[in-house]
């Protein structure tokens, strides 16, 4: 049987460094799913659910936990609940809740956002949130939350990165939430408990369809009072789902056996860059905690040849210009790492 990973006509299994969104649910997990005890979640019924969103809400040390379909959503419901029309939000001008969620907060929830610069390093300048904070005056929005993120493209923020800004926010009344899609990368990168990244956030996002390798879902945590309100916003966006402890269980699994492979990922991602950085007219960004992605440009004449050369050996990049993202994730192993060296190697011999 062909593999979704591998072309039909050769069986090459395909290197897709695109994201680490692309993996497939492994054969543990797939069991996991067949065999997950299901009820109607919306009835509070399914066991699986209760048992994923338990479990989260440990490793964060929150109170508890609340399933969603998507990052996206789970940022969202958690924004919504946070915000009221009117009221704002500071964010990174980099971080996802600002650039790639379509303005929701805005489009559904009347919520202003206050981007601010986005530092070197991923994380947000204290100063900067201080300054951005409204005073009590009715010219302007009513800043009420701000958004933080770890790790961000790939950039791992230390607990004091995140603990900085976070204590202006709430010394100055503010909530904080924590956009920790790849928060389990960044916490086994610094080789410490994701509960001390989540600990100065009120709530914080957790995908488990990313590195962590589930089809689909996102974990959103925090105090009981705070999810009993994001569960409302889930209804409203129809995130609320029946017998999805199929999904769960795939989420479950990811919690209890793909957090340490990570370490993976990121030993492979450091050898990538190491390996890149050796060609003349590739440029390789040096991360100082690697995680798993590294970032490339290329000459601009050789974006597209580098692309379509690389697609002719099963290895698939992203399309961004003029600096690529390549994601690693559980399913490229060492000899897919070796062969996308190896062909980045064939690319520039002759270049
Ligand atoms: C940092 C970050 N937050 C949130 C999301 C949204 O997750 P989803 O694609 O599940 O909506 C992503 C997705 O790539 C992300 O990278």
């Amino acid at each position: 049987m062909t593999q979704a990973n591998q072309t039909p006509d050769s069986g090459i299994t395909i290197v897709d460094l695109r994201s680490d969104t692309v993996t497939q649910p492994s054969e543990g997990m797939r069991a996991a799913m067949a065999a997950a005890i299901v009820g109607d979640d919306v009835y509070g019924e399914d066991p699986t659910v209760a048992a994923l969103e338990e479990k989260g809400a440990a490793l964060l040390g929150k109170q508890t936990a609340l399933f969603f379909p998507s990052g996206t959503q789970s940022n969202l419901a958690a924004l919504l609940t946070h915000c009221g029309r009117g009221e704002e939000y500071i964010a990174g001008d980099r971080y996802h809740v600002y650039t790639s969620e379509a303005g929701g907060a805005a489009v559904l929830g009347g919520i202003m956002p206050c981007p601010i610069a986005t530092q070197a390093d991923g994380g947000l300048d204290p100063e900067a949130v201080r300054a951005a904070i409204k005073p009590d005056d009715p010219h302007y929005p009513v800043t009420r939350l701000l958004c933080l993120e770890n790790s961000v493209s790939g950039k791992v923020l230390s607990p004091d990165r995140i603990a900085g800004p976070a204590a202006v926010a709430a010394k100055a009344g503010l909530r904080v939430h924590l956009d920790g899609a790849r928060l389990f990368n960044a916490a086994v990168a610094l080789n410490i408990q994701a509960s001390e990244l989540a600990a100065p956030a009120d709530s914080v996002s957790i995908c488990l369809s990313k590195g962590l390798g589930a089809p689909a879902g996102t974990l959103l945590v925090g105090a009981e009072d705070f999810i009993a309100a994001a569960r409302r916003q889930r209804k409203i966006l129809g995130g609320a789902l029946r017998q999805v402890g199929v999904l769960a269980a795939c989420g479950l699994y990811a919690l209890e056996n793909n957090i340490q492979r990570l370490a993976e990922d990121h030993r492979r991602a450091a050898l990538l860059a190491g390996a890149l950085a050796q060609f003349d007219g590739l440029e390789v960004q040096r991360q100082a905690a690697p995680s798993n992605m590294v970032f490339i440009t290329p000459r601009t004449e050789d974006h597209a040849a580098l692309t379509l050369y690389l697609r002719d050996k099963g290895i698939l990049i992203g399309g961004q210009r003029p600096t690529i993202r390549l994601v690693l994730h559980k399913d490229i192993d060492d000899d897919g790492l070796e062969r996308c060296c190896a062909a980045f190697r064939q690319f520039y011999r002759y270049r």
